[in-house]
């Protein structure tokens, strides 16, 4: 399987004015060390939709990403705006990233229902949306992350048919 060229955006008013280190970011990096990736880009962007969209967009048009993760910005507080700028910029939504998310982020937490994370495709570059708790990116990378490679390789046409690896991942 070819290798992973990710993108890490960090969500974060006070992360982006050097209040607040950035705790979630580098848990996204830890987790992609563990499977053949390369992070081309990281950056922290406050809480505002068209910052958010503007720079997902740039990101995802490079060419250069076939997957960017988000952290934070996805609960119930008025600033939190990461899925309204994430469904501005996807052509398609992917909705059983999000559900396999929260599904079994549920089993550890009823505060996982309160995480409005959208995952989808800008052209063939995979957008999804992770909590800000470095708990919860780590939780909801474990769930998602065996399945990105071979759902970057479908989008990049690279499988056309449900053949070995898909299979294989099932089976395992
Ligand atoms: N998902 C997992 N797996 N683990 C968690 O600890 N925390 C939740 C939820 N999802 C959590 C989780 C909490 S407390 C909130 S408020 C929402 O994600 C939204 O987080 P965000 O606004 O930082 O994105």
């Amino acid at each position: 399987m070819a290798m992973l060229n990710a993108g890490i955006l960090t969500i974060s008013d006070k992360g982006s004015q050097g209040r607040r280190q950035d705790k979630s970011g580098p848990v996204i990096r830890e987790e992609l060390e563990r499977i053949d990736s390369n992070v081309v880009d990281y950056d922290i962007v406050p809480d505002e939709k068209d910052v958010i969209a503007a720079r997902l967009a740039r990101w995802a048009d490079g060419g250069k990403m076939d997957v960017i993760f988000t952290t934070g910005g996805t609960g119930l507080a008025v600033r939190d705006v990461t899925p309204e700028a994430t469904l501005a910029v996807i052509d398609r939504n992917v909705p059983g990233i999000a559900e396999a998310m929260r599904a079994r982020s549920l089993e550890k937490t009823p505060m996982a229902m309160l995480s409005r994370a959208v995952a989808g495709l800008r052209g063939k570059c995979l957008i999804v949306n992770l909590p800000g708790s470095p708990r919860a990116v780590r939780e909801c990378l474990e769930v998602i992350l065996p399945t990105v490679p071979h759902a970057v390789e479908i989008i990049k046409g690279e499988v056309t048919e449900h053949t070995v690896q898909g299979a294989r991942v099932i089976k395992e």
